[in-house]
């Protein structure tokens, strides 16, 4: 399905209406891709984000993108892998579900995902990505108002385990 693509790239650097963080649950930076947009969107993000009272693993809260080439951040705690036994699966489909019902309520038309939780949350990224290829395509079925996804990798290895399941999901869905 062509609304959704695999790039390997600086997420801070997307065109598309909204980008999501993979956030922690305090909305108040961090490292990773976290620390990444804080430092391109500028402090006025970090103002916003402490207005929000943090955000549940799973759920998602949106702020403006400030310096950022998107007009829009969403903000979701992805789990932290441990084991396996923890819901870690379900609520890293909430993170994809929950960014992309919040982007249609606010008639966001493009959004691009980085790899939630495989960075400092160890989530192991091909079930990672099995997962969030699952609830982006599954959510593009149903949603036309949503016309484009781009999922950015910032490393080789993480665009193979996209492109792989991508694969999968399509020869099971063809
Ligand atoms: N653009 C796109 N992807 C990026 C970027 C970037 N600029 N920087 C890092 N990444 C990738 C990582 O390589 C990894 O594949 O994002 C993916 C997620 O890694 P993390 O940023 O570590 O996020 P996560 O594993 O969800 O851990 C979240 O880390 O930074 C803190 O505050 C954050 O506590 C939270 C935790």
């Amino acid at each position: 399905m062509e609304r959704f693509s695999i790039i390997k790239g600086d997420i801070v650097k997307a065109k598309t209406d909204a980008i999501v963080n993979a956030a922690n649950t305090s909305l108040l930076g961090g490292g990773g891709v976290d620390g990444a947009i804080h430092r391109a969107a500028g402090k006025e993000l970090l103002a916003e984000c402490e207005t929000l009272g943090g955000c549940k693993t799973g759920e998602a809260k949106i702020t403006k993108g400030y310096k950022l080439k998107a007009k829009f951040v969403i903000h979701t705690p992805g789990p932290i892998w441990r084991g396996g036994k923890w819901d870690e699966e379900s609520l890293l489909a909430n993170c994809y579900q929950n960014s992309l019902q919040l982007a249609e309520q606010y008639d966001i038309q493009t959004i691009a995902f980085p790899s939630i939780s495989t960075g400092v949350y160890r989530f192991p990224v091909g079930l990672a990505a099995e997962i969030a290829v699952r609830e982006i395509m599954s959510y593009l079925e149903v949603h036309p108002k949503i016309q484009n996804v781009v999922m950015v990798c910032f490393d080789d290895d993480t665009k193979l385990a996209y492109q792989n399941a991508l694969e999968q999901y399509q020869k099971a869905h063809t």
